[in-house]
């Protein structure tokens, strides 16, 4: 089996002349992370719900641990985790009985189940909340509460659709965390939907940017910021400088391009922006301009998303807006 899960010209139309997947086609490799990336509606979900036997492709293949979607889901099943995007979890049960039923669900006799949930629960810090109802449970509990029903029945493939949404900046980075884990000891393949570009930055090995039904490019996070060629180099000035004294000065410049100067401050690309700014910075001063600051950023995968999307990614969702400017600033 060379995948753990390979997809193939994925198409599902739901009525009403919504095209969900319009050609999708992924591969995950045992042990790897793959992040799914996209806005609002862009086919996560869909993808993710075929691929778990819930919904039937109109057209495409599909294969999980080297199993048929369509022609063997009952192996595809018993191989799986599904971590859904909204909570599977019974509110009323407490986070061990879950746990327990789950594993009684697959099979496993009483006292094997209540083994398999009392090292879930340790795993995921949940055992002084272990005996209370999973409503009374915080969001990040709750979601960790999912994932633990996910592995009960230790998968070779997990799915985590949105595993982070809503989550604090604290619970979030402990799930990261957690998956991480799940990837590199446990050597699951994990296919991971978000729509938070720092997530899939973090946690995706490989990362397939998905918009409106298909993928548009996929990669690693840094190969895709790489492919952008170049950092961006800011400058700024205490007063806004004669422009045309700027660019006479920076346009000789080898490997500086795109100058872009708005009053007191301007960016440009360059190949290498670390050995850039000190060439930038000594023209500047030849010209008698000299400026206030520089800074070099690596191009984000928001600017890949523009690229390949041809729109920003704070645009194509705008629920996604705070952590998309975020994760722009970090890298
Ligand atoms: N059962 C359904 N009936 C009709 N349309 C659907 C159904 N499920 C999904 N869709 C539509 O298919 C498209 C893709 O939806 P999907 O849930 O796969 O997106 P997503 O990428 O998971 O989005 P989100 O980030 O909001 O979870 C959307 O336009 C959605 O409205
Ligand atoms: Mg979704």
């Amino acid at each position: 089996m060379a995948h753990a899960i390979e997809a193939e010209g994925l198409v599902k139309n739901y009525p009403g002349d919504v095209r969900a997947l319009d050609g999708l086609s992924v591969t995950v490799g045992r042990g790897e992370i793959l992040g799914l990336l996209g806005p609002n509606g862009a086919g996560k979900s869909t993808t993710v719900k075929i691929l778990t036997t819930l919904v039937r492709p109109d057209a495409g293949a599909a294969a999980v641990a080297g199993h048929d979607v369509l022609r063997r889901p009952d192996r595809v099943r018993r191989v799986i985790g599904v971590v859904s995007q909204r909570s599977g979890a019974d509110p009323e049960a407490s986070g061990r009985d879950n746990l327990v039923l789950q594993g009684r669900l697959y099979g496993m006799g009483g006292a094997q189940a209540r083994r398999r949930a009392a090292e879930l629960l340790a795993r995921f810090g949940l055992e002084d909340a272990a005996g209370r109802p999973a409503k009374t449970y915080s969001g990040g509990m709750r979601r960790r509460l999912d994932v633990a029903l996910g592995l009960v029945h230790r998968p070779q493939v997990l799915f985590l659709d949105e595993p982070t949404t809503g989550l604090d900046p604290e619970a979030r980075a402990s799930m990261w965390a957690e998956i991480a884990r799940l990837a590199g000891d446990d050597a699951l393949a994990i296919l991971l939907t978000t729509h938070y570009l720092e997530e899939a930055d973090r946690l995706a090995r490989r990362l397939a940017i998905v918009d409106r039904g298909r993928v548009v490019v996929e990669g690693t996070p840094d190969a895709l910021k790489g492919e952008l060629r170049g950092d961006a180099v800011h400058v700024e000035w205490r007063e806004a400088p004669p422009e045309p004294r700027v660019r006479e000065a920076l346009d000789r410049l080898p490997g500086v391009r795109e100058v872009v100067v708005d009053g007191p401050r301007l960016s440009a690309r360059a190949d290498d922006g670390a050995a850039a700014v000190p060439a930038v910075l000594a023209a500047l001063d030849q010209a008698g301009v000299p400026a206030a600051a520089a800074t070099v950023a690596r191009p984000s995968l928001d600017d890949v998303y523009l690229r390949y999307a041809g729109r920003r990614f704070a645009h194509a969702d705008g629920a996604g807006q705070a952590e998309t400017a975020a994760a722009g600033g970090a890298r």
